[in-house]
Parts: C-alpha cells; structure tokens; sequence
C-alpha cells in the first residue's frame, strides 16, 4: 500500500518537474522570433497624426502654468523633506523609532540596524510606517490568540532556532517565502507566518472593532520606563495542539463586508452596493476628492475606496471577484497587498522576490531617448470575475477602452446612445472640458490622438463562463488581441499604465526599474508605499481613469518632465526596492510581529542603557 503511495507520488513529482521545465522552455521559446510580438494580430485602424505631438504645435502656450507642474514641485520638496529624516547610528534610529511609534523598538533592534546597514540601505523610519499600521491592532489582541490563530494556518512559513520551515504548501508564494526567508533566518526570534496564497486579501475587521483594539493597544505605549526584558520568548509546540476556529466568509458581494472596515463619517460606509447592472456605472461629476484641480495630490487619499463610494461599481475587487474568502476576526495573515481598509500584514509580494519574466527582466534598460512617444498596456482582462452584464464595470476594460480610440470615436457620435445600445461601450466618460480642457478633445482629435499613441491590448479576455481561443460573446467585438509582450519590449514604449488586475499589479516594480514612466491607479496598498513619491517616482492616476488623457496630453507635451520622473524612478528603485531592502522591511516587521505575539511583550524592548 505504501509503495503504491509511493510511486504514485514518485509520479506526481515527475510530472510537475516536467511541466516546470517545459514551461520554462517555452517562455524560452517565446523570446525569439520577433514577428510574435507585432503589436496586434490584427492591424488598428492608423491615425491620421504623424506623431501624438502634432497636437501641440500650433498652439503658442504649451499648456502653460499647469497644475502637474504644481504637484512635481511639491513632490520635490516631499522627498527631500523625508530624507532629511534619514538616520546614520544605532541611538538617532532608535530615537526616531521612540518618537514615531512610542515604544522601544523591539529585542534587536541594533542588530537589525546593523544588519541594515551591511545592506547599505537607507534608514528613514518613515519607510517603514506600514509596518505599523499592520501590527498595532495586534496590540489589542492577547498574544496567544494571535500564535493559536497563526500555528493553526495552513500555509505557513515557521521559525525555530534560527532555522525555516514551510508548510507542505508547494503554491510557489510559500516556496518563495521560504527562500525569502532562509536569508535573515539566523537573525529571526521563533514566529508562524500564516502566507496568503490567494490574489486577494483576507482580512477585514470592522471599523469599529480595529478601532477599540487600537486603543486598548494603546495602552501599552511607554517611553518612559525601560524595557526589562530584552530578548524573545522561546516559542515552546509541543504542550497543547492550537485550537483556534477560523471561520472564512466566501459569499460575495465583498462590498458590503469591506464597507465596514471605512470610517463611520465616510462616504463609502453608507453606500450600498448598486444592485442595478442594466444602468451604466456612475462617474463622479466633479474633480476626484484630494486632487489638485483634477490630478493626484494625495496618493494614500487617492487608493482609498473609503473616500471614493463610487469606486463600489467600477472596480472588479468589488463588482466580482474570482475567489473570495474573508474573515471578520482579526488573525495573522501576511500578503502581498490589500486596500486601506484590509488587516492583511504586509510582505513584500512573492512575485518581487520570485524573479519570474512576466515580473522582472534583467535585459539592458532602453535609454529615454529611444524609447516610443506610446502608450503600452498587455495583459488579460482580470480583476474580477467579468460577466455578460458586469463587464463595463470592470477596471482593465474601462481602461483599454479609453485608449482605444475607434471606441472613443463610437461614444462620441453617439452621446446620447441609449442604455441599451450596443453600439457604444458605456464604461467610460467622455471629457468634460470645464474640468479637463483637452487639446485633443477641443480640436476634434481625441480619438486619432489616442490611435496615434496607443498600443494596448488584452492578451487573454477572462471571458465567463470561459470560452475557447479568444472568443468571447460580450467583449470579443470590443477588444482585439494583443500579442503577448516580453517585460524588455515593454520598455520600449515611454508610457506604461499600471493598473490593479485580481489584487495588486506585480509588474509595478519591474515598470519602476524600467526608465520608463508607470501612469499608476490601484486601490491596493503595499509594502514599499512609504519610499515612493507619487509626481517624483512615477505618475499617479485616479482610479476613475477620468485623468487618464489630460495626464497624457501633459506628459507628451512635457517631454523633459517625463523623463525626469522615469529617471529618478528608476534611481529611486535602485536604491530603496532592491531584494536587500526587501529583507530589511522583513526582519524587522518579524521582529515586531515576534514581540506582539510573546506574552511578555509589555515589558520587552530594545534600548541603549539596558544592553
Ligand atoms: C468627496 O468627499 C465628500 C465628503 O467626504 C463626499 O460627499 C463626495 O461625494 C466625494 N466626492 C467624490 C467625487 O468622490
Ligand atoms: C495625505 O492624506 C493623509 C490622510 O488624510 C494625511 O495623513 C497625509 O498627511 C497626506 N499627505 C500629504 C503629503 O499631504
Ligand atoms: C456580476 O455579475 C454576476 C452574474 O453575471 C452576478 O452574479 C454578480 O452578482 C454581479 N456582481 C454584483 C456585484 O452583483
Ligand atoms: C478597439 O475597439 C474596436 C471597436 O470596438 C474594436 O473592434 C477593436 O478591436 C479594439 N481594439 C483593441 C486593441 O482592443
């Protein structure tokens, strides 16, 4: 019986170790021949501009005093006003810690700054604000709630004496997590990290209940007094086996439940989700909340669905996503993001660390100045389970829809087509110019300024229930097939427009690297969010999309402050996104998450007079 066993799994493991080299042969195949990767299988209609920047030349203004140049500047002074917070020695990074969290930081820290700076990493406590926002809650909860919760996951990744060990999970975030972690390991107190092996994120407390556990927590703050325990609890297994029910929601919709983790006074608390799919999705009819005269000024403002109610009915996480499984109880369980209102704890998303090609490239960056006046976009239509009478709510097909401009043409013949009429796409809204004045729009060009520009396209339609090939009997007459593109080909077009697929976009980082210039719009936050600029790293965008062209039109007239962010994106990358700050962001937040789950954590703490 056993031997059958055996063999059978002998067997298994053969075809999966087949199935991963084939792959990889055929990713390898893949980068070849170059007429793969014409722009479409099937030629667009051409535009009738020679370049997108035809627009610009006749007019004497240039788009003078525009309101981006505003928000570059303000961006440039957010930055240097972080950096001057940057800390070189063990006592000014405590300090800094004391100040912004007040607590003593954790048993080791001075080995954790130490190890940071073999990294040659830069030290900003602010950096590592998310960390918190993560953990502090936990402070509300009993430690051993928090290691039953944790030791009865079934994904896990598990310290124990400096050594790592995985569940029996072969899902490839673990095994990357895993290898994550086998290189801090040494340095980590005994903890259980519960992995998410899912896109979307699992979590979700009340308001009101993170709220209490927040203040309760609070009550633990002390500076004052020096921590009498300075090392780690040896987390002992064997006594008693966990016992921690963990109870899972999987009915959609997830709006009603995510709406409870927003503000009581916010919008989004009391709007109900709209029932109705016969209708259009309804576009805000002023400028986004938080935006400088229609543009991003507050990126943590702008991905937070708590202050956009109408965000419910035009993204996918919302509308319908493909798995669903929530828990209204605070547990530990580490993903790679999650939205504002989410009790996930952040790690560094497994595709950063994998190296997988649809997530990382190490071919030569494109210089700016050979790079196309284009906007790219590849990928299939996720972000949701798409249907017959949802789809027009669905983020990637509003946003391929606005850069193609024979639909932009159809919604602008008919401005008035009626609900029913199919001969528009009814998800998006055409410029309004009191709040966007267009060049493109003004000269009856918008479309042909969009073909002159785009090139984007789904790879993959996620058409349900699933259909052979690309067809698709809602959305294959509005959306032609693109070529799928290598990350390095990508590159090669100036404009890169990221946008949320089932969860967070992983090839952010990687567009980050490239030098060229990410157009970003996402709801979900991550672990790197407080070392990025938005308008000094890359381009934010609203989640409407209704910004999308007035930000083109500015970049291609703006050349030189394109490239500018491009650059300094990518400098930025370099420096603060490498894996080895990765690992630094890791072991400290074990370290905090070790010292929230010890029993003896009000007593514990790291500080210079106790060592
Ligand atoms: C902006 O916020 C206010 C109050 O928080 C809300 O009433 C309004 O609907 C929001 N507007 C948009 C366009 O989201
Ligand atoms: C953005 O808004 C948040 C939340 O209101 C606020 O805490 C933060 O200071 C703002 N950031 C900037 C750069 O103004
Ligand atoms: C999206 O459409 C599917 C059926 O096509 C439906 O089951 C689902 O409930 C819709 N989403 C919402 C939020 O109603
Ligand atoms: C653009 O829209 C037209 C009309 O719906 C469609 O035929 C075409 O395939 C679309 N192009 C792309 C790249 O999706």
């Amino acid at each position: 019986m056993a031997r059958r066993w055996r063999n059978r799994v002998a067997f298994v493991v053969i075809l999966a170790v087949l199935s991963i080299v084939l792959w990889s042969y055929k990713e390898e195949v893949r980068e070849v021949p170059d007429r793969w990767h014409g722009p479409f299988l099937n030629p667009e209609p051409v535009s009738s501009l020679r370049s997108p920047k035809d627009i610009f030349v006749k007019d004497e203004d240039k788009l003078d005093d525009h309101p981006i140049d505003d928000l570059v500047l303000a961006a440039e002074n957010e930055l240097y006003g972080l950096l001057k917070k940057r800390t070189h020695d063990i006592s000014t990074t405590a300090a800094a810690y004391r100040a912004r969290r007040g607590r003593h930081p954790p048993p080791g820290f001075d080995e954790w700054f130490k190890f940071a700076t073999t990294q040659d990493c830069v030290v900003v406590e602010d950096f590592f604000d998310q960390i918190y926002r993560d953990i502090e809650p936990f402070w509300g909860l009993s430690p051993a709630v928090i290691r039953d919760a944790a030791a009865s996951s079934r994904d896990l990744i598990r310290v124990r004496n400096g050594q790592v060990a995985k569940s029996t999970s072969e899902w490839f975030f673990v095994n990357a997590y895993f290898d994550m972690f086998k290189e801090i390991v040494v340095h980590l107190p005994d903890v259980d990290l519960p992995i998410n092996t899912m896109d979307e994120t699992r979590v979700l407390v009340s308001w009101e209940d993170i709220n209490d556990m927040m203040v309760r927590g609070a009550e633990s703050k002390n500076v004052q007094r020096l921590p009498s325990i300075t090392s780690f609890s040896r987390v002992n297994d064997e006594p008693h086996p966990p016992v921690f029910e963990h109870s899972w929601l999987h009915e959609p919709p997830y709006w009603n439940i995510a709406r409870q983790g927003c503000p009581p006074d916010s919008p989004a608390r009391h709007a109900a989700l709209d029932a109705d799919f016969s209708t259009p999705p309804e576009f805000p009819a002023t400028w986004p909340n938080s935006t400088h005269r229609g543009y991003v000024s507050n990126w943590t403002i702008a991905k937070d669905p708590c202050v956009h109610a109408h965000i419910r009915n035009l993204h996918g996480s919302f509308v319908e996503p493909i798995s669903q499984s929530t828990t209204t109880r605070l547990v530990p369980m580490f993903s790679g993001s999650k939205m504002r209102f989410n009790n996930d704890i952040l790690l560094p998303p497994a595709v950063y660390w994998h190296g997988d090609r649809r997530f990382s490239t190490t071919y030569a960056r494109t210089p700016w100045s050979q790079k196309r006046d284009e906007v790219l976009w590849r990928g299939s239509a996720s972000g949701g389970r798409n249907t017959e009478i949802n789809w027009t709510r669905f983020h990637r097909h509003r946003l391929l829809s606005m850069l193609n401009g024979t639909q932009i043409q159809l919604t602008m013949d008919a401005p008035n087509a009626s609900v029913a009429s199919s001969d528009v796409p009814h998800n998006f809204p055409l410029p309004n110019k009191d709040l966007y004045p267009l060049r493109s729009f003004a000269q009856g060009l918008l479309p042909d300024w969009i073909r002159s520009l785009s090139n984007a396209a789904f790879t993959w339609l996620v058409c349900f229930p699933a259909t052979e090939n690309y067809a698709c009997s809602y959305t294959g007459s509005w959306y032609r097939r693109g070529g799928e593109m290598p990350l390095h080909r990508m590159f090669k077009a100036k404009y890169l427009p990221d946008v949320d697929g089932n969860s967070f976009s992983g090839r952010y980082r990687a567009f980050l690297q490239s030098n060229s210039l990410p157009i970003k719009a996402t709801i979900y936050d991550e672990w790197h969010d407080d070392r990025l600029i938005a308008w000094k790293h890359f381009v934010p965008m609203d989640n409407t999309f209704v910004d999308l062209w007035p930000i083109l039109e500015y970049l291609v007239s703006h050349d030189d402050v394109a490239e500018k962010i491009a650059l300094e994106g990518r400098r930025w990358s370099d420096t603060v996104l490498r894996k080895e700050d990765m690992l630094v962001y890791v072991y400290r937040l074990v370290l905090e998450y070790a010292r929230v789950s010890d029993d003896k954590r009000a007593e514990m703490g790291w500080s210079e007079t106790r060592q």
